[in-house]
């Protein structure tokens, strides 16, 4: 079993380059099949998710080049199925993209139930009920999803709750479809407007995409020879953001677009620390005891849930007490649990947590339940006194590239060690 052994407390300090988003690139991968040509993908984040989605590509026909460990070339012009392999696609979250971008391929596919983080419930109605009034029947069995469509043709879709998944999904499957698609009360992420850009530049004709209102349509043909650019990541970028803080460091983050980092930076300024914002690169610092803060997870550009974590192991060591109330996912405070192994006082009840101030953490063998709550017991790792085990990197391997690489190269005593 492997694990990371960090000692700590070490001030992070100095530059980090940030790679391009994993929610932008597990959508843009499966977006790939909707297109009858060859095209290049770079910003590529070399993440586990990423690596298991090429495979599932290729199991299904395509051909896949690695030119970097980055950037790929992909060829989709010969996939042979509609089914995608069951063992595979049960891995992770993002193979539910596989149905919206195979929908619009070939009317017809079969995936794995979707796994990913056990966050809560975490139910698909919204991605149904966007194929089904495009035309699809779609039959969720034991242990897999199918969806067919004899032809998919436009509709007026109102999400019933801002959801990332069913936005992108049904994206992908109105994109070839006869006529227009209008998605309200849409999500407005920024991989979802990557996602948009992408199958734009492939000639799909989407609008609005980061506005509540989508409208899509429908194109013949998405060609290729083209090459895209993934988006850098709005959450690894925040998580070294927070790891500053944390950490009593001084971080120059680069390769990240800093509009997207809007509510961070807010709070980061609410709480004391300090925030230097250069366009595509942004530094923060601070040297004390941050301040207490109230937080609630929003959609965007509300403060992401995937952050909620690691602003916790700010607040852990704040002055006062803060209150976080996680209104996305019901499951999100398992790693509160961690961080009272390590000293801090936290109380978490349902969707709401208080967090009791502690004037530091000292390090514990701590387990990551999921990816993010991984990446923050990496931060309270270099933040505490002492040895801290982090455990479970499985969760942590499938969102962040290289990451005790990252860490070490801003000062932080870390190692992989496999037990
Ligand atoms: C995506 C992200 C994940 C992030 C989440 C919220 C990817 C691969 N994952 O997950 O990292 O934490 O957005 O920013 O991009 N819901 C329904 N019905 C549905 C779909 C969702 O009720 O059909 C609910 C969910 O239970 C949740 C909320 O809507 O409470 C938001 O979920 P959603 O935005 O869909 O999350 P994911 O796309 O799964």
């Amino acid at each position: 079993m492997e694990k990371l052994v960090i000692t700590g407390p070490t001030p992070l300090k100095g530059e980090v380059e940030i790679n391009g988003a994993k929610n932008a690139a597990v959508a843009i991968l499966p977006a790939t099949l909707l297109i009858d040509g060859v095209c290049t993908i770079n910003n590529l984040p070399n993440i586990s998710d990423v690596q298991i989605l090429c495979k599932i590509l290729e199991e299904m026909g395509a051909k896949i080049v690695w030119n970097t460990s980055n950037e790929i070339t992909i060829d989709t012009r010969n996939i042979n199925t509609n089914q995608a392999p069951l063992d595979l696609t049960s891995k992770f979250r993002a193979s539910y993209y596989l149905i919206g971008a195979m929908l619009g391929r070939t009317g017809e596919i079969e995936v794995g139930m979707p796994g990913g983080c056990k966050l809560g419930a975490r139910p698909i109605d919204q991605h149904i009920k966007g194929f089904e009034l495009l035309g699809a029947t779609v039959e969720v069995g034991k242990g897999t999803i199918s969806a067919k469509a004899k032809c998919l043709t436009g509709n007026s879709i109102y999400m019933d709750v801002v959801s990332v998944g069913a936005t992108i999904n049904v994206m992908l499957a109105a994109v070839l479809a006869k006529g227009t698609t209008i998605i309200d009360n849409a999500a407005k992420e920024p991989h979802i407007v990557d996602v948009a850009n992408f199958l734009n530049t492939m000639g799909a004709d989407i609008r609005g995409a980061g506005t509540d209102v989508i409208k899509i349509n429908g194109v013949e043909k998405l060609h290729g020879d083209c090459t895209y650019s993934v988006v850098p990541d709005q959450i690894e970028a925040g998580t070294f953001m927070l790891a500053a803080i944390a950490s009593k460091g001084d971080l120059l983050i680069k390769n990240c677009i800093t509009k997207h980092l809007e509510c961070i930076t807010a709070k980061i300024l609410e709480i004391g620390g300090n925030v230097e914002d250069y366009g595509d690169s942004i530094r923060v610092w601070y040297s004390k005891r941050p301040n207490k803060a109230i937080i609630k997870t929003l959609p965007y550009p509300g403060f992401p849930t995937d952050l909620q974590p690691q602003m916790g192991v700010v607040l852990a060591t704040a002055n006062g007490t803060s209150i976080i109330n996680e209104s996305i996912w019901e499951s999100r405070f398992q790693y509160t649990e961690e961080l009272n192994k390590m000293g801090a006082k936290i109380t978490a009840q349902g969707k709401t947590a208080i967090f009791e101030g502690v004037e530091s953490l000292s390090g514990a063998p701590v387990y990551s339940s999921d990816l993010r709550a991984g990446a923050a017991l990496i931060v309270a790792g270099t933040a505490a006194n002492g040895v801290t085990e982090v455990y479970n990197l499985e969760h942590i391997d499938r969102g962040y590239e290289n990451i005790e690489e990252k860490f070490r190269q801003i000062g932080a005593n870390i190692e992989r060690v496999n037990e």
